[in-house]
């Protein structure tokens, strides 16, 4: 067979870094190679003996994913993992630069090389073309299935995805696991790569030699979310979330999967300061989304989430009038942009719990004035955060949506909290006939279109959508700036159900898997430390500082009941301040699962912050100011765990306040306590 076209310049670059020619690159099985802009990462793409399409991957010449499957098995066909030859492939590449409207940084760079490769299934299989584009960044990798409109095959239904990942070192992982009822909302595994089970993704690796993987997918539209399922050594093969209709994906051809990624990097910061997903979406299609502003927010929430309040109508009632007042006050006079007031709607009065049958979206119950407080928050410059419950049934939801959004907009509401609460993670979605109603999984296809159809109607109205229980994020953010944030694994929340419910080392994990994926609505901000009944919280009073610096949102919670704030002005005050906008984040010191540090610099001033979180083990670090602005003084606010503090006793209450004069190059010692944590806020000037 002829040598492609692209053979020359891919092979050239693949020698150039060092990287061993692929072994089956014979002529009855033709590879295709691709490297990255600086020759970091080498692709590999091929047929075995059984003429199955598999893929590979070094880096800086060292084998990193072995020989590994693609492929689909289908529910009314012949499968389309064998028979297959390579007929052509095109190579493209960027270098470009793209704004956020909001966001970790203002500007992404998106540097990367691709190929396009297209595989031909030959007669005794089927007759079918399936296109696979690869894309290869010097720190990540993406690949996607392009199925291109054929004669054939007008609509593919999808049992599973053969895709392939062959871990080729030894390691350590950190994960949750994929395909649960209670979505993600698990406390992550640490163990040998070899020994992960089924997994949701994003997983996180580290390799023996110290590279940094994390295995997730990017710009998931219409299709099924991808779990992360071992099948024996270090082998790991896509499972997609199934669907009552049998496929766990049916669609109509031409159309093209979700990207299938990899961020890689040297240290753990390289992973998290790292925009692969983001960069594999598809740009901006809503314009000018100034109508959302990032900010911080207090809530009538944790009376409920503690018990002390009820979202159902009676004499615990959260949500009245008054209360939403008062908490408006406070969030005026304090800085805050929002209150978000939960249990406000009918429909909360019986088991919601997975049913949701009777909520409605427009009715307020008869305590709560909608208008009137809504009218009290715009004359204190204040927005009311909405709040749908659906208790997992979008068939009710989808059916007002329309109508609620707009209600919404009409009473200057600009964000609405969602949520899926639902047992056996199952999701009651409309059926085919009117009126019918199927389950499906919270993260299959079906759901996958429901999120982003309350995205899009909620865009109409200029309204921004904060998802819990939802499908994970893939940073679909970047086509729709309206999806600000998601829950997506265990927030604050379980702290109020149990002493040290989350462990210390949950949110210093969190900052290398699941936010890898996107903006979390973690809630941090306890000050109290402590949930129902006493439980203590695994975290030292300046730990809850620092988590508005380690868990991003453009929207953050100060968590607590405001009366428990207002006993803490010092910390309060730092809350106010303390940006929900960057137009510069780094991870300055941290290790997976262990602690995270961040240097955020605030997208509306000079300041910059430095903060975030430790785990279980007590530590000294050093923290090199070299991010900070040549040639300015900065007054540095320090917030620390103070002497004896520890998330084990009442010394997590310990906090010490400091005041330091810093500049670029200046080095910080800090002792972090065990599940403790820091905030400095450093402005420029005296
Ligand atoms: C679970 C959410 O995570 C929580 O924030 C919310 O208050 C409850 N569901 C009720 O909607
Ligand atoms: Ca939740």
């Amino acid at each position: 067979m002829r040598p492609l076209k692209c053979l020359v310049p891919a092979f050239a670059l693949a020698l150039a870094a060092g990287a061993p020619l692929p072994a089956a690159a014979d002529t009855a099985n033709p590879a295709v190679t691709a490297a990255s802009p600086d020759g970091t990462l080498v692709l590999t793409v091929s047929t075995d003996s059984s003429s199955r399409p598999t893929w590979s991957l070094s880096r800086k010449g060292k084998l990193l994913i072995g020989t590994s499957k693609l492929g689909f098995t289908l529910t009314d066909g012949l499968n389309m993992v064998r028979g297959f030859r390579i007929v052509g492939s095109d190579t493209a590449s960027a270098n470009e630069t793209w704004e956020q409207p909001w966001g970790e940084r203002r500007f992404v760079t998106d540097k990367h090389n691709e190929v396009l490769v297209r595989f031909q299934q030959n007669d005794e299989y089927g007759n079918r073309q399936m296109n696979v584009r690869f894309r290869l960044f010097d720190n990540g990798f993406g690949l996607r299935y392009e199925l291109p409109e054929q004669p054939g095959l007008k609509t593919m239904k999808i049992a599973d995805e053969w895709t392939e990942f062959n871990v080729a070192q030894l390691g350590t992982a950190w994960w949750v696991t994929g395909l649960e009822w209670n979505r993600e909302e698990q406390v992550y595994q640490r163990t040998p790569i070899d020994s992960v089970a089924t997994a949701q993704t994003p997983i996180t690796m580290r390799l023996d030699d110290g590279t940094h993987l994390a295995f997730h997918e990017a710009a998931l539209v219409d299709y099924s979310a991808m779990n992360f399922k071992r099948a024996e050594g270090q082998l790991f093969r896509s499972t997609l979330s199934p669907s009552s209709r049998g496929a766990s994906v049916i669609r109509d051809l031409p159309f093209n999967t979700p990207w299938r990624t990899i961020r890689i990097a040297d240290s753990a910061a390289g992973i998290v300061e790292n925009d692969l997903e983001l960069n594999l979406n598809e740009p901006n299609k809503l314009g000018n989304v100034s109508w959302f502003k990032p900010m911080k927010y207090v809530g009538i929430w944790w009376g409920m989430i503690r018990g002390d309040w009820s979202w159902a109508e009676g004499p615990r009632h959260g949500a009245t009038t008054t209360r939403a007042k008062q908490y408006i006050d406070f969030a005026a006079q304090h800085g805050f942009g929002g209150v978000l007031v939960e249990g406000w709607d009918k429909g909360w009065n019986h088991d919601w719990f997975g049913h949701g049958q009777e909520f409605s979206y427009t009715e307020a119950v008869p305590d709560f004035d909608l208008k009137a407080v809504t009218a009290y928050a715009a004359s204190k410059k204040v927005q009311l955060i909405g709040h749908n419950e659906t208790g997992g049934n979008i068939a009710n939801y989808e059916a007002q949506l329309e109508d609620a959004m707009k209600l919404y907009q009409s009473l200057g509401m600009h964000s609405v909290k969602t949520g899926y609460v639902a047992d056996a993670g199952g999701i009651i979605a409309p059926g085919d006939k009117p009126g019918e109603v199927r389950m499906e999984f919270h993260d299959g296809q079906r759901q996958v279109q429901h999120h982003l159809k309350v995205v899009e109607a909620a865009a109409k109205y200029q309204v921004a959508i904060d998802a819990h229980e939802p499908v994970k994020d893939t940073g679909l953010r970047r086509t729709y700036p309206n999806w600000i944030d998601r829950e997506g694994a265990r927030g604050m929340e379980y702290n109020a159900w149990g002493a040290f419910a989350n462990g210390p080392n949950h949110e210093p994990t969190l900052v290398y898997t699941r936010m890898l994926s996107g903006p979390m609505d973690f809630t941090p901000g306890v000050l109290s430390l402590e949930g129902a009944n006493h439980a203590p919280l695994a975290s030292t009073l300046a730990k809850q500082l620092g988590l508005y610096l380690a868990i991003y949102s453009p929207i953050q919670m100060a968590a607590d009941f405001v009366e428990t704030l207002a006993k803490y002005p010092k910390e309060l005050d730092f809350i106010s301040k303390v940006p929900a906008d960057w137009s510069e984040s780094h991870l300055i010191a941290g290790e997976v699962g262990d602690y995270a540090i961040f240097a955020r610099k605030d997208r509306n001033s000079a300041d910059w912050y430095v903060g975030g979180v430790n785990g279980s083990a007590a530590r000294d670090v050093t923290l090199s100011m070299d991010f900070l602005d040549p040639g300015k003084t900065y007054t540095a606010t320090v917030y620390k765990d103070g002497e004896g503090a520890t998330y084990l006793t009442d010394a997590r209450h310990n906090i010490a306040y400091t005041t330091l004069t810093l500049r670029k190059g200046d080095k910080v010692p800090l002792w972090l306590a065990a599940g403790g944590g820091a905030a400095i806020r450093l402005h420029p000037g005296k």
